[in-house]
């Protein structure tokens, strides 16, 4: 018998490969590879007029820029964060020598909850970084009313939430900086690179120094910045995706309403629905697995999809606090995290992504 068609949990937006080729041809042109070329100031214009932002910073990877965010405000000592997100955030924290501090996650979004922030600050919490996950808005209000009372900053890993609107506004203008992932496996890419979003011109020009080794003209360095600079080929790429971007988020929204019409009634699974107000971008499709309701847990859902060739994704499983780097933190035990633990217990993240088809679709849903 042949085997299916492996469906996977996400499939890269890759533009046609012709319409990359002028590109190609013009950067050969141009001889200028990268720091700062045409392709990649043409991306951070075209980036904040989509993505309805003021000063964005493009990145080699997401990673470098939530590490480079905390050195543009000079971050140390503390920062709270959530054990649920992708082990890139806390690493950012561990690469400066900050301490992370996990608090837990609430119950409807998975994101930070705001009410359990307070009784984790000390003296030495200089600031916040919560996740919007799945590119579901955090509670922006709440957690910047906190900040300001204790005088801490706020930055967001919206790695997640590339073109995300809450009442109409970016999500990515909330806190004192926001970061984006561009990775492969995203919405949109530029196969690896990110961005940092920030609210002036000043603050974009110091991120620009410190992504290009602190340089701040050709004989001053002011800080020991890294070198994290999209080259031209990765920025044209980018350009060039935009294109498609609208059409793969439009097909990505109707996968998710077919996958909540067909599982509404499973007892024993839960799912997300849409934020009134918000724009989704359809990065994700959690579903929640309780095994007593189901009748099968959720370690057996996903190896019963694996054996069907369907490849879903435990998003996030183990928790970071469960990483050996971390484990070891007062903040990382599990009686700290009881949200947290159990949704990463229960959690399959099924495929969604802009070449699905209906047939596939059916697949996934009738192994559910
Ligand atoms: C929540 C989150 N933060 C940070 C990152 C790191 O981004 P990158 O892979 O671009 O370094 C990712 C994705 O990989 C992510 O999902």
């Amino acid at each position: 018998m042949d085997t299916l068609k492996q469906i996977t949990v996400t499939s890269p937006l890759i533009p046609p490969l012709d319409e990359f080729t002028p590109y190609l041809e013009d950067i050969w042109k141009r001889k200028w590879l990268t720091n700062n070329g045409h392709y990649h100031q043409e991306l951070e214009k075209a980036l904040c007029n989509y993505l309805g932002v003021d000063y964005l910073s493009l990145f080699t990877n997401g990673t470098l820029a939530l590490i480079t965010a905390l050195q543009e405000l000079r971050i140390t000592g503390e920062v709270i964060t959530t054990p649920f997100s992708f082990v890139a955030t806390t690493h950012s924290l561990w690469w400066n020598g900050i301490k992370p501090v996990f608090v837990d996650v609430e119950p409807n979004t998975f994101n930070l909850d705001p009410d359990k922030i307070e009784a984790a600050i000390t003296p030495k919490t200089t600031a916040i970084m919560p996740v919007h996950v799945y590119g579901n808005p955090c509670d922006t209000v709440k957690i910047q009313e906190i900040a300001d009372k204790y005088g801490l900053k706020v930055i967001y890993d919206a790695a997640h939430a590339f073109g995300v609107t809450q009442n109409a506004k970016s999500i990515l203008n909330a806190g004192d900086l926001s970061i984006l992932s561009f990775h492969a496996t995203k919405t949109y890419s530029t196969i690896e690179g990110g961005a940092i979003i920030c609210h002036d011109a000043k603050t974009k020009q110091r991120i620009d120094y410190l992504k290009n080794f602190g340089f701040a003209g050709e004989t001053t360095v002011v800080a020991p910045g890294i070198n994290a600079k999209m080259d031209e080929v990765h920025a044209a790429y980018g350009l060039l995706s935009l294109k498609y971007i609208d059409a793969a988020i439009k097909r990505r929204s109707e996968v998710a309403v077919q996958y909540r019409n067909s599982l509404k009634d499973i007892p024993g699974i839960k799912f997300l629905d849409d934020m009134p107000g918000v724009h989704h971008n359809y990065s994700y499709f959690p579903i929640f697995v309780d095994e007593n309701n189901y009748g099968m847990s959720r370690d057996a859902l996903y190896q019963k999809m694996k054996d069907a060739n369907v490849i879903g994704r435990r998003y996030f499983y183990p928790l970071i606090s469960e990483f050996s780097t971390y484990k070891g933190l007062d903040s990382a035990r599990p009686e700290n995290l009881p949200v947290a633990n159990k949704v990463a217990k229960r959690v399959i993240c099924l495929p969604i992504h802009h070449e699905l088809i209906n047939n596939d679709l059916e697949r996934v849903i009738t192994l559910i």
